[in-house]
C-alpha cells in the first residue's frame, strides 16, 4: 500500500491554481487506542475552501502552507483501535486530501450505506443540504406565492433551496452561469424561471422572471448578481447571505452599493450564517431532507471526478463553474 497527500504549497494572490498544491508520498500513518486507519472513498470540494487558502483567520483556520489540505470525506475503516468502529464500517469525517489517515475515532461518524446512496453524505443529506434547509426556512421563512430568487441555483447548495422552496409553494427563479445548468433547473427540478448571468440582461431578465419582485433572495454568489437583485427587493423582504463566491478571488474588496438604503426604505432583512451554527438541530434536518427525497420530492445531481490526483481540479473547477450540483472526487471504491 502506498500512501499520497495534497499539501498547500503556495498561497493564492487572486484566482487559484495547481501550482498553489503538491502531491507528496507520505508513509501510512499508524493508528493509537482510540484512532482508526481509514482508506479514502470520497472527498468533498467545497468554495469554502477559498478561504483557507488565504493567511487570514475566519470562522475555519487557515491551512497551512507545507501542511495537508483537508476536508469533508467518506472513508472506510481498515483497522480499528476503537469499540466504537469495526474494520469495514463506512465514516464521515474531516480527512486530509490523503489516500490513507489516521483519525481519532471520536470525530468521526458512521454512515449506513445501505440507507442512502453514500456520496449524499456529502450532498443533499450533508454539509450542503442543511444549509439549503435551514437557511431557506430559519431566515428566510418562505410562505405559499412569495417570490424566491435563488443565485448559484445550479450548484450544491442552490438545487436543494429552489426545490425546498417549490416544496413551500413558492414562485422560484434561478441564477446560473450555464443554459445547460438553467435547462436542468427547469425541466428536472420544475424551477419557474431561470436567467444565465452571463449571457442575459439581468436586470431586464429577472424583472420579467419576477413580476411582483422578490420577498427572498437565497445568496450564494454575492457581487453584480447580488447588486441588482438588491434594487428588486419587497417590502418585509429576507435576504439570506449564505456565501460570496465571486468575491473570494477579489485580490482587494471591492465596493458594491451601498445596502442600507434598501434595506431602510423596504423594512426588510438581510442575515448571513454559518451552518455550524445549526449542528443541534442536524438530525431534524437530515431527517426532513430525507423524507422528501424517499417521497421523490427532492432530486439531486452530482458532478463526480474520478481519481485522487485529479483533486486539484475538481476545486478550482467550482470557480469556473465545472460542476452541476455537488462536485466530489472519487477516490476509490468501497471494498464491500
Ligand atoms: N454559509 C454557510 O454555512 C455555507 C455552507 C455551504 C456553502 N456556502 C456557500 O454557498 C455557496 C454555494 O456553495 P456550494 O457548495 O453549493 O457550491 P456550488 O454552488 O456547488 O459551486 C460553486 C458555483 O458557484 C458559481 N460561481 C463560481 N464563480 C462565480 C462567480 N464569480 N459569480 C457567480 N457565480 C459563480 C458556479 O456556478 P455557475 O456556473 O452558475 O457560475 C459554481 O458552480 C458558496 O458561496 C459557498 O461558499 C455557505
Amino acid at each position: 500500500m502506498e500512501n499520497k497527500q495534497f499539501v498547500l504549497v503556495s498561497r493564492p494572490a487572486g484566482v487559484p491554481s495547481a501550482e498553489n498544491f503538491k502531491l507528496l508520498d507520505v508513509e501510512i500513518p499508524q493508528p493509537q487506542d482510540g484512532e482508526v486507519l481509514l482508506r479514502t472513498l470520497y472527498l468533498s470540494v467545497d468554495p469554502y475552501m477559498r478561504a483557507r487558502m488565504n493567511d487570514r483567520k475566519s470562522y475555519v483556520d487557515p491551512f497551512v502552507v507545507g501542511g495537508a489540505i483537508n476536508g469533508g470525506a467518506l472513508a472506510e475503516v481498515i483497522e480499528s483501535r476503537s469499540a466504537a468502529f469495526k474494520s469495514g464500517d463506512t465514516v464521515l469525517g474531516y480527512l486530509p486530501w490523503q489516500l490513507y489517515s489516521v483519525a481519532k475515532a471520536s470525530a468521526l461518524q458512521k454512515i449506513d450505506p445501505s440507507l442512502a446512496p453514500l456520496t449524499t453524505a456529502l450532498g443533499v443529506l450533508g454539509m450542503p443540504g442543511l444549509t439549503a434547509y435551514f437557511g431557506l426556512l430559519d431566515i428566510g421563512k418562505p410562505k405559499a406565492g412569495d417570490t424566491v430568487v435563488v443565485s448559484g441555483a445550479a450548484g450544491a447548495v442552490g438545487t436543494i433551496v429552489c426545490q425546498i422552496a417549490k416544496i413551500k409553494g413558492c414562485h422560484v427563479v434561478g441564477i446560473a452561469g450555464s443554459d445547460e445548468k438553467n435547462q436542468y433547473l427547469k425541466e428536472e427540478l420544475g424551477v419557474d424561471a431561470t436567467v444565465n448571468y452571463k449571457t442575459g440582461d439581468l436586470k431586464q431578465e429577472l424583472r420579467k422572471a419576477c413580476p411582483d419582485g422578490v420577498d427572498i433572495y437565497f445568496d450564494n454568489v454575492g457581487g453584480q448578481v447580488s447588486d441588482v437583485i438588491l434594487t428588486m427587493i419587497n417590502h418585509g423582504s429576507r435576504t439570506i447571505i449564505c456565501g460570496q463566491i465571486a468575491l473570494y478571488n477579489l485580490e482587494q474588496p471591492d465596493q458594491g452599493p451601498r445596502v442600507q438604503p434598501y434595506l431602510l426604505v423596504k423594512s426588510a432583512l438581510m442575515q448571513g450564517f454559518i451552518i455550524t451554527a445549526y449542528t443541534a438541530r442536524f438530525g431534524e434536518g437530515v431527517r426532513q431532507l430525507a423524507q422528501w427525497l424517499q417521497e421523490g420530492k427532492l432530486k439531486y445531481a452530482e458532478n463526480i471526478v474520478e481519481g485522487f490526483e485529479n483533486t486539484p481540479q475538481a476545486f478550482l473547477g467550482l470557480f469556473t463553474g465545472e460542476n452541476l450540483g455537488k462536485q466530489l472526487v472519487k477516490v476509490t471504491e468501497p471494498s464491500t
